[in-house]
Order: structure tokens, then sequence, then C-alpha cells
């Protein structure tokens, strides 16, 4: 998906930061792929539930130096989805329910995802992204979350999503993953900013996350 140009140089320095083991939830055709640093990323799983966007996923991975190291899950980030797509890649257990204390992956990245998912599910996601960080595993987020900070938005905002979540693909406008990762604890050190020129009265503030797993 396309970037501003904005977006594209904190999109370009959360994903510089990945490294070891890396799990992306909702990559898409892989069009922010190259911004990895192929040297740094041991693996890649890459949840994208819309297999439809695979190939084109794959072809990205080859065109950036990462073929080879991409395994496709075809799951969603919500856990119902995502732990049996691990479980099938022998990353987790499959005869135990929980998961393991010394993590899985040394980062979880999203890029503008999490707002397709359930929303009921956002809290839930993240404690089992947190849990499968290793200690010292970094989460790196990049997504839009829901603009509070004035009413008349809110209210257009609340008028909209009666019909924006049908035209773009689940996406929701009233996302909160600042609020979730901020407001739980296991984390060593978190650090979650508005980007750009954020003026108050806009529909979409994006932040960018940086969560250190304690
Ligand atoms: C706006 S696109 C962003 C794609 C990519 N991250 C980028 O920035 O180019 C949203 C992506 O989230 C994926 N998605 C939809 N539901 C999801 C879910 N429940 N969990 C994770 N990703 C999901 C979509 O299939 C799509 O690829």
């Amino acid at each position: 998906m396309a970037a501003t140009p904005t977006q594209v140089n904190h999109i370009g320095d959360l994903l510089s930061r990945a490294h070891g083991r890396v799990l992306e939830l909702g990559p898409g055709s892989g069009d922010q792929m190259y911004h990895y640093s192929p040297g740094n990323v041991e693996k890649l799983y890459a949840a994208e539930p819309n297999a439809f966007l695979h190939p084109r996923l794959l072809q990205m991975a080859a065109k950036h130096d990462l073929a080879g190291k991409v395994v496709l899950l075809e799951a969603g980030g919500q856990p119902g989805s995502l732990l049996p797509a691990l479980k099938q890649q022998g990353l987790l257990s499959s005869t135990t329910s929980s998961l393991p204390e010394q993590g899985v992956f040394d980062t979880v990245v999203t890029i503008k995802s999490l707002c397709s998912l359930p929303q009921s599910q956002l809290t839930a996601t993240i404690a089992v992204v947190q849990a499968l960080l290793k200690p010292g595993g970094q989460f790196l987020f990049f997504e839009h979350v829901e603009n509070n900070t004035d009413s008349i938005t809110k209210m257009y905002v609340w008028l909209v999503e009666w019909v924006w979540p049908a035209l773009m693909g689940g996406c929701r406008l009233n996302g909160k993953i600042d609020k979730v990762v901020l407001g739980m604890g296991g984390w060593d050190e978190r650090r979650i900013s508005t980007v750009g020129d954020f003026k108050g009265h806009e529909v979409f503030r994006y932040v960018k996350g940086m969560a250190t797993k304690a």
C-alpha cells in the first residue's frame, strides 16, 4: 500500500530496526518490504490473511533480497487465526495451549494492518504479540488510531464508520493501539508518537510505536 513521504521515513526507520526472527502481521503485497535490512533478518514470517496477495508478496521478497527468508502464513493477527498458523509451522507446540516463556520472535511488526483486525480482539492480539516476543524483543508498529481531540471530527468519523469498513476491506477508524500498548505492563520501554503535522481535526492520526518486552 502506498505511503506518503512522511510515512515512508517513519516506516523505514521502524523496519530497519527489525532483526532476527521477525513476524509481520498484514504485510499485504509487500510494498513496505524494501525497508527491511535483509542482512539483519534471519526469517520473516508474513501473516497475511488475503492469500491473493501472497504471490506478489513473494515477488517483492525476491526483489528485496529476502528470497528464502519469507514464510507465508494465511492468517490474521487475531490469536484464533495466528496461533494455529504458528503451530502449523512448528513454532509453537501443538500439544500445549500455553506460549513458550522464552518467546519465539525477536521482532513483531505491523504497518497499517491492525485497523482491519476485529477491534474487539485488539487487546488480546497485543497481549499475544507481547507473549510471542523474546525478552528484549521489539514490537514495531505504524498504525492509524482514533481522533478523540475534536468533537466535530469524532461525529464525522462516527457517520463515516457506517460505510468505511465495507468499502475499505474492514478498516476501522477507531483504532486504539496506542492506548492498549500504553495501558499494559510487561514492556521495558515504550515510545509512541503521533507522526506528521497533526492538527487535531484529521480523521487519520498515525502513530509510530516501539515497545521493548521486559
Ligand atoms: C492497508 S493494507 C496494508 C498492507 C501493508 N502493511 C502495507 O503497509 O503496505 C492492510 C493489510 O491488512 C491485512 N489484514 C486484513 N485483516 C487482517 C487481520 N485480521 N490481521 C492482520 N492483517 C489483516 C489486509 O489483508 C491487508 O494486506
